[in-house]
């Protein structure tokens, strides 16, 4: 099995595990990125956060990075054909992607910087913050594990059995949740606003670029 495998059933599966919650993460912060023009959403999966964010930002261009061709798929089902024209896909494996356009003024990684080990989350924020313009927003939404008491032991019990199902079935290489803050921070942006969910389970945060 792949993310690939998985991709027609991704939502309806997300539905019934967790309702609106994720979604709710990933768009928290969605009203800040009012006037961006150029958007860059890494392993978009079937295109959740795109469908909101092309709906709120008419004049976005965005383009999408994601390995599997099923996810794309799903993705460009879900927007309307007016919408088509500002939306580029890349099937593309993201440690293998070289920027080839104008800077993004806008980055979205959600849930997906999770299916990676330390030194791959390192060099994929040190590739991607690369590309992007003096003061880009980042949004990230991801699964953590609250400091202590009763929530850091369920939060370790969910991750376990998450972690374990998505070895098996895609191709994640992570065996637990790598927070890209300390390489945000040494690729120049800072942390803007946080939101927590689910007792802990899940974050959302906004980060811009320090000339902000
Ligand atoms: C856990 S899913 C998250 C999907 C979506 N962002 C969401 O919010 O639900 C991770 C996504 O990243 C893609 N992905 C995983 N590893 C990748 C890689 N190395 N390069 C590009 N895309 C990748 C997968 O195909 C999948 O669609």
């Amino acid at each position: 099995m792949s993310f690939d495998t998985l991709a027609p059933v991704y939502r309806p599966l997300e539905w019934v595990l967790a309702g609106r919650l994720l979604q709710r993460s990933r768009t928290a912060f969605l009203p800040q990125l009012q006037g961006c023009r150029r958007a860059l959403l890494l392993g978009e999966g079937p295109g959740r956060f795109l469908e909101e964010l092309v709906a709120a930002c008419p004049d976005l261009e965005v383009t999408v990075l994601e390995r599997s061709p099923g996810m794309i798929r799903e993705a460009e089902r879900i927007l309307a054909p007016e919408q088509r024209d500002r939306v580029r896909f890349e099937a593309v494996e993201i440690q293998n992607w070289c920027p080839a356009s104008a800077p993004y003024d806008v980055v979205a990684s959600h849930f997906f910087l999770d299916c990676f080990q330390p030194p791959e989350v390192a060099r994929i924020v040190e590739r991607v913050a690369g590309a992007t313009s003096p003061q880009a927003h980042w949004l990230v939404s991801d699964f953590r594990v609250p400091r202590r008491g009763w929530r850091r032991l369920r939060a370790q019990w969910i991750h376990g059995i998450m972690y374990a199902f998505f070895r098996t079935a895609t191709e994640v290489s992570a065996r637990q949740v790598t927070p890209p803050d300390p390489y945000l921070r040494q690729a120049g942006f800072r942390v803007h606003g946080r939101q927590h969910f689910n007792c802990g389970l899940i974050y959302s945060a906004w980060w811009r670029r320090k000339a902000a």
